[in-house]
């Protein structure tokens, strides 16, 4: 993934656990999207991240992360596949998710996906399976608080999108 980003993105491109982030006080905002905080299982990874967000964030910045909001599980399918087909050029991919094994006590689930790509050089299959865990906006709120970030909300997004802000001024 960073070899074909390196394509479009300049600048460096690091690989990092985000529960262990090292940088210090280096960029004006912190975005984790497209649910990737939805991968932190425990609550000492969800701090250890949202730790190392808050000291990456230089004084006055921002972090924006979204997850999936545990208030809404009642609207997920469970148990059933869904597949989707897009074409990249002569391209076609398929993929198959499903999700089974909701887990109420912490809101986690498990996500199988199947990706079928069909080339020029024939057919191949690849699949995987993930737990991911939906998270509450409250305790995510408090959370947030207690690190030290300030003016915490919910944005008008899809999924929980949360903008927070680092400011170490007295307001
Ligand atoms: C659903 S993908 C989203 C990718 C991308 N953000 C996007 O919007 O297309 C979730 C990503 O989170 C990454 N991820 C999972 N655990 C992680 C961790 N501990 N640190 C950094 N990234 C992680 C996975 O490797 C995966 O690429």
């Amino acid at each position: 993934m960073l070899s074909l980003a390196s394509n479009k993105v300049k600048g460096k491109l690091l690989r990092q656990d985000m529960r262990r982030l090292k940088f210090r006080e280096q960029f004006d905002a912190v975005t984790c999207l497209g649910s990737a905080f939805t991968y932190m299982q425990t609550h000492r990874d969800m701090v250890s991240a949202l730790r190392g967000f808050y000291r990456c964030i230089k004084d006055g910045g921002i972090l924006i992360f979204d997850c999936f909001d545990a208030e809404d599980f009642k609207l997920k399918r469970f148990d059933r596949w869904r597949e989707e087909t897009q074409l990249f050029g002569d391209v076609r991919i398929t993929c198959r998710t499903m999700s089974t094994n909701w887990r109420a006590e912490d809101s986690s689930w498990d996500v199988h996906w199947v990706w079928v790509v069909e080339d020029a050089s024939g057919l191949r299959e690849f699949s995987d399976v993930t737990r991911l865990k939906a998270h509450r906006l409250d305790y995510l709120a408090s959370v947030l608080s207690g690190i030290g970030f300030r003016g915490i909300k919910r944005l008008e997004c899809k999924r929980l999108t949360i903008l927070a802000h680092k400011s170490t001024k007295p307001s």
